[in-house]
């Protein structure tokens, strides 16, 4: 596979993703999913992880998939790499494994003592991927294999640090997210 078709085809894959933590932080805010419960001297997750964000960055996920479904058979022809279409159980496994990723790296930040907000390097922007990826090989194992090759989610791994770093960047400089990162 030559790496311009690898490259987007990995960054196709992952937007279902890639789009949850932005959606989280747009519509975050509300109960979170704590309920403001502490272990140790902790949060256990802390007033950043709330129901609200949780759930609308994983309607996100999904509905992107919806629209690059609708889309993939003309992205293909126009750019000759065939782009993948989302199983529904794929789709599932990217939004809510990146979720679920970002609530496990937060779980892990509070117990190393990193208040709300606290930057994790290496967590930070990797944390969706271990997990949205694992999810989706369990979720949908055929449809997994297929489109994330070795080359791909070698990609992924090296394309995420760099995509979330530049999101997250301008995320903070257009005032909607704390930290810039
Ligand atoms: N957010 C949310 N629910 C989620 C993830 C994010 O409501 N599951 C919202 C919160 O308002 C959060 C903001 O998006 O403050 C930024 O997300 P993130 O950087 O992941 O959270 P932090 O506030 O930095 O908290 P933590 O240190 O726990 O990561
Ligand atoms: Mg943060």
């Amino acid at each position: 596979m030559a790496i311009l078709e690898t490259i987007v085809i990995a960054f196709w894959a992952m937007l279902p993703a890639y789009v949850p933590n932005n959606a989280a932080v747009l519509a975050g805010g509300g109960q979170p999913i704590d309920g403001g419960r502490t272990w140790g001297d902790s949060r256990l997750l802390g007033d950043g992880k709330t129901w609200r964000g949780t759930a609308a960055g994983i309607v996100a996920g999904l509905a992107l998939a919806g629209i690059l479904n609708l889309v993939a058979a003309d992205v293909s022809n126009a750019i000759g790499i065939d782009v993948p279409e989302f199983a529904p159980l794929a789709a599932l496994g990217l939004a809510a494994g990146a979720m679920l990723g970002d609530i496990l790296a937060s779980f892990l930040k509070r117990r190393t003592g990193r208040q709300r907000g606290a930057m994790f390097p290496g967590v930070d922007q990797l944390d969706f991927v271990v997990v949205s990826l694992p999810l989706t090989a369990l979720l949908a194992p055929d449809w997994f294999f297929k489109v994330f090759t070795w080359g791909v989610i070698a990609v992924v791994v090296i394309l995420t640090p760099v995509l979330h770093v530049t999101t997250n960047v301008i995320a903070y400089k257009l005032g909607l997210k704390n930290e810039p990162w």
